[in-house]
């Protein structure tokens, strides 16, 4: 059956209203606004202050989610003073934000803003202490620090040894809480990450790290968790017995966007799967929390990661395809290869496209595999979760013996299924067999559909409003822990390992057309378990 066959029974048809506009006072509780305190963003005139941080920083002061006492003092290499960086900043926020740019609350906003020109050398934040000092001062910071660390990786160990040696990472050095922001990618590899663990914790301790995966700020990855442990009726059947498997894809059709010197160093699996989809699975996987604690939640999560069965190296050409996209074209237009886009090497083998398959060893998932898929330039841009339900044991309509009038045999209805929509169309839909109207017993899939826009009719905050405001209130529930992060790079170390000892063919290298499903080797993949993938 293909996606054109499947109707659509809308939530105003299944009866009466929608459940899922019905009030609850858990709707009416609004988000606390945090204690006073500075964010300094390290890498202040790069992009991700630019077109996320700041904009997200204005759009909590346009819902009054800033404390009074706030500041953000830019921290760059660049010599420039506070108006020529807020005048830079107004204008990132006036391209780059989700609301429009009103006066008033900039101006409001912007008073809090600062400069200050940092180097790694010894001395070298003498200007920002400079600042922190003035701004708890002028604007009552209450000498709580937030430092983001909005640079390239390589400066991650010099930034944060700086800060210690210079007595502005610890709490016990006095003054209010001290939170840094770290950025991906957290490593190269499993050792590299647990090198680089084991830096960030000489200045600072774990509860004052915060690893940003922008995905956990998602309002729809958060609602996963809303889904499976606010409703009572999917936990029984979330488990082995009632689940065939589970596809997470994260497609997109963007190329890699003037990256590509980042992207050769990088490739699909640490750029994605590391780290996004890797945050998905647990979530979709892991055991009910007791409670929303940062600790109970992380701790099943990365039970759920432990559990996944290893792969050898020598194995992981049999659990993984790569794929690098050739030219081709996009949304009706043409766009070049991977080795001919800006910064990639001519002859580069790195994979653009990853499909593969995970085991999770517990009693939960036994037998029911992750299928996880991410890649560029595919035909169209979708992040989503498809947990594939199992066939129905028999139907009594057809079969062995003719229904009467004809009738649909077993292997001809659809298995139920649930679509978790991350991006676009964020929603839910349950796929489920429904009679087709008339004299016979034919059955046709249809599909019981939750759209957040019309549920709610109200914009999505961006991922990174909600994880500033996370870090804020001091909790990182939404971000990666330590072991977190090491448990998927132990997965994915593994496979790296096996990929460069047995580098792709150059003769099958680029392997799939820009807008294309990814290589067909993808396809045969899957078909070799007889199961197909979704194309969203
Ligand atoms: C980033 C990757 O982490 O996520 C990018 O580095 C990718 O390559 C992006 O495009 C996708 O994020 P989103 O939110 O657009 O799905």
């Amino acid at each position: 059956m293909t996606a054109t066959d499947v109707g659509s029974l809308r939530e105003a048809e299944v009866g009466g209203t929608p459940l899922a506009t019905r009030h609850s006072p858990a709707q009416d509780q609004s988000p606390a606004v945090p204690p006073p305190g500075a964010l300094v963003i390290f890498g202040a005139t790069g992009d991700l202050t630019k077109r996320k941080l700041m904009p997200g920083l204005y759009a909590l002061a346009v819902d009054g989610l800033l404390p009074e006492s706030f500041a953000v003092i830019g921290a760059g290499r660049h010599p420039i003073g506070d108006e020529q960086f807020r005048a830079a900043m107004r204008d990132a926020v006036s391209r780059f934000a989700r609301l429009r740019l009103d006066e008033a609350t900039w101006d409001r906003f912007a008073a809090g803003i600062r400069y200050a020109q940092y180097s790694d050398a010894d001395g070298g934040l003498a200007a920002v202490r400079e600042a922190l000092e003035r701004v708890d001062r002028e604007r009552g910071t209450a000498g709580n620090r937030i430092y983001y660390f909005a640079i390239p990786p390589s400066g991650f160990v010099p930034l944060a040894e700086l800060l210690q040696r210079e007595g502005l990472s610890r709490e016990t050095d006095g003054g209010g809480f001290r939170r840094m922001v770290v950025e991906k990618p957290f490593g190269r590899n499993l050792a590299t990450a647990r090198e680089l663990n084991a830096a960030l914790h000489r200045a600072f301790e774990e509860p004052q790290i915060y690893r940003i995966d922008h995905y956990l700020g998602k309002e729809t990855v958060q609602n996963i968790l809303v889904f499976r442990f606010a409703n009572g009726i999917f936990e029984p059947i979330w488990n082995r017995r009632y689940i065939d498997h589970i596809q997470i894809t994260v497609a997109e059709t963007l190329g890699v966007e003037g990256r590509g010197s980042y992207y050769e160093e990088t490739g699909a699996l640490r750029d994605i799967i590391q780290n996004h989809v890797m945050q998905l699975a647990a979530i979709i996987g892991m055991e009910p929390p007791s409670n929303f604690e940062a600790e109970t939640v992380r701790d099943e999560k990365v039970k759920l990661l432990r559990a996944i069965r290893p792969i050898h190296p020598e194995d992981a050409l049999l659990h993984t395809v790569r794929g690098q996209y050739a030219a081709g074209s996009v949304d009706g237009e043409l766009v070049p290869g991977y080795r001919e886009e800006p910064g990639v090497d001519p002859e580069s083998l790195r994979e653009t496209f990853v499909a593969m398959k995970l085991d999770v060893d517990n009693w939960r998932w036994a037998g029911t595999p992750f299928y996880l898929r991410t890649g560029k330039r595919l035909p169209s841009r979708a992040t989503e979760i498809a947990v594939q339900f199992r066939h129905v044991p028999h139907s009594p309509f057809g079969g062995h013996r003719a229904t009467p009038g004809g009738g649909t045999p077993p292997d001809a209805i659809d298995p139920n299924l649930l679509l978790l929509r991350i991006q676009p169309d964020e929603g839910i839909s349950l796929r489920f067999g429904a009679k087709v109207p008339g004299q016979t017993m034919q059955i046709r899939s249809v599909n019981m559909d939750f759209f957040y826009n019309t549920s709610f009719q109200r914009v999505s905050p961006d991922a990174y409003e909600r994880l500033l405001l996370e870090c804020m209130l001091g909790d990182p529930t939404l971000f990666a822990r330590e072991d977190e992060v090491e448990e998927a790079w132990r997965v994915c170390t593994a496979i790296l390992d096996g990929w460069r000892a047995h580098p792709p063919d150059r003769v099958n290298c680029p392997n799939y057309e820009a807008g294309s499903w990814g290589p067909d080797e993808a396809d045969a993949f899957m078909r070799r378990d007889g199961r197909e993938w979704r194309h969203p």
